[in-house]
């Protein structure tokens, strides 16, 4: 069985492509190697000769048709699982035309490829932010969606047409829905990672609103569990909700992150809310639990060991924030009315 992962070299991707490598499962990775796409997730398998031989890494985009074409005859791919994404909500709001590019039309050219080579299973990555935003009570997979920001938007649309494969042309998808992940490798421009990281550098913490957004926190390895756990057992044109239930509102993650590093409260700035700011996420994982899928990581010890990773692994980090980072993350600050010199 061959694999293909998309978007392999991001933050999630590549820790499931580790995960199936590891299972001794042929894995080849399409990634454009975006700003979020970094080769150095992949070590743990390009760097160990054991490893490497079940493994593939294909520079290229997912947009481009005669490349999937060619990658999933040659490589004789049987699965496919589409990570690839943009994935920050903050950069859907200041540009969203790679949101549209390979979010939907990158997932048509999968499904398209899937369609013609007889892939005997799909997996569309999707998010719990297809919802929108919920007061109270969860989201079902029944629910409507109703998407909120230029990103969740895009992912809603990959996700109709991921449907509309498998009703229109049987082939064999499933969606999953999956709530925050954190963890290792990821981009540091997200709450948790820019945090972590910003805090042990002592900057300061940029806290959009009033901070009592709410947001279901999973980390990235029960995720890639769970995506595993489905392309076994879940049933063919089906959505799935991931979630391990761990609700808090952004201002408690920013104190434990803070106090974990025992630095002080003043690192926190309030600024400027993110606008069409989604209150709360919250989904109900009932559907995949009774399949029999739990998640393995406590919510505590798998924050305190999140903090541990980037606190040993400043190499994979500072080096990213840097350069086109610092430029993203001045030009998000500016249209803020906060005042800059809170970020120095
Ligand atoms: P990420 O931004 O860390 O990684 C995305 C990867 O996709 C990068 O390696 C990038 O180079 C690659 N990529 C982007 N455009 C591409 C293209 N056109 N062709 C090929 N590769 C391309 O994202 P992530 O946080 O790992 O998210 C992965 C998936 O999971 C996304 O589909 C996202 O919507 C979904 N998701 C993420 C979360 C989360 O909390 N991070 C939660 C739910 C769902
Ligand atoms: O819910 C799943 C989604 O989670 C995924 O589909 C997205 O790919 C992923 O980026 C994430 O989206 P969020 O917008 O929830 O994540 P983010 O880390 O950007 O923000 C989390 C919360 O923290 C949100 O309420 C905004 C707030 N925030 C974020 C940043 C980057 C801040 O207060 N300050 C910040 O600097």
């Amino acid at each position: 069985m061959t694999i293909l992962v998309t978007g392999g070299a991001g933050f999630i991707g590549s820790h499931f492509a580790r995960l199936k490598v590891k299972q001794q499962k042929r894995v080849v990775v399409l990634d454009k190697l975006t700003y979020a796409g970094n080769l150095e997730n992949l070590d743990e398998i390009t760097k160990d000769s054991s490893k490497s031989q079940y493994f593939k890494f294909c520079k290229g985009d997912i947009c481009d048709r005669p490349l999937v074409e060619k990658i999933v005859k040659e490589e004789k791919v049987n699965v496919i699982v589409n990570f690839a994404a943009d994935s920050h909500v903050d950069r859907s709001i200041m540009n969203a035309d790679s949101f549209i590019d390979t979010d939907i039309k990158g997932t048509y050219i999968l499904l398209e490829a899937a369609k013609e080579n007889n892939i005997e299973k799909f997996i569309q990555i999707s998010t719990d932010e297809v919802y929108g935003s919920i007061e109270s009570g969860s989201f079902k997979e029944s629910d409507v969606l109703h998407p909120r920001n230029p990103y969740s938007a895009s992912k809603a649309g990959a996700e109709l047409l991921t449907n509309a494969y498998w009703v229109t042309h049987k082939v064999p998808v499933i969606i999953t829905r999956s709530c925050n992940n954190y963890g290792p490798n990821q981009y540091p421009e997200k709450l948790m990672s820019l945090f972590v990281t910003n805090a042990i550098e002592d900057k300061a913490l940029p806290v959009y609103g009033d901070g009592k957004q709410i947001r279901d926190w999973l980390h990235v390895e029960d995720n890639c569990a769970a995506v595993d756990f489905l392309l076994e057992n879940g049933k063919q044109g089906e959505v799935y909700n991931i979630s391990a239930g761990n609700e808090c509102t952004n201002i408690e993650i920013t104190n434990i992150i803070l106090d974990e590093l025992k630095k002080p409260k003043s690192l926190i700035k309030n600024v400027e809310d993110r606008v069409g700011h989604d209150r709360r996420y919250s989904i109900d994982c009932s559907k995949l639990r009774s399949l029999g899928w739990k998640p393995g990581i406590n919510h505590e010890d798998g924050i305190r060991s999140t903090i541990k990773w980037y606190v040993e692994n400043q190499d994979w980090w500072s080096k990213i924030k840097t350069g086109e980072f610092l430029k993203y993350y001045e030009e998000q600050y500016d249209n803020r009315t906060t005042n800059l010199s809170s970020f120095a």
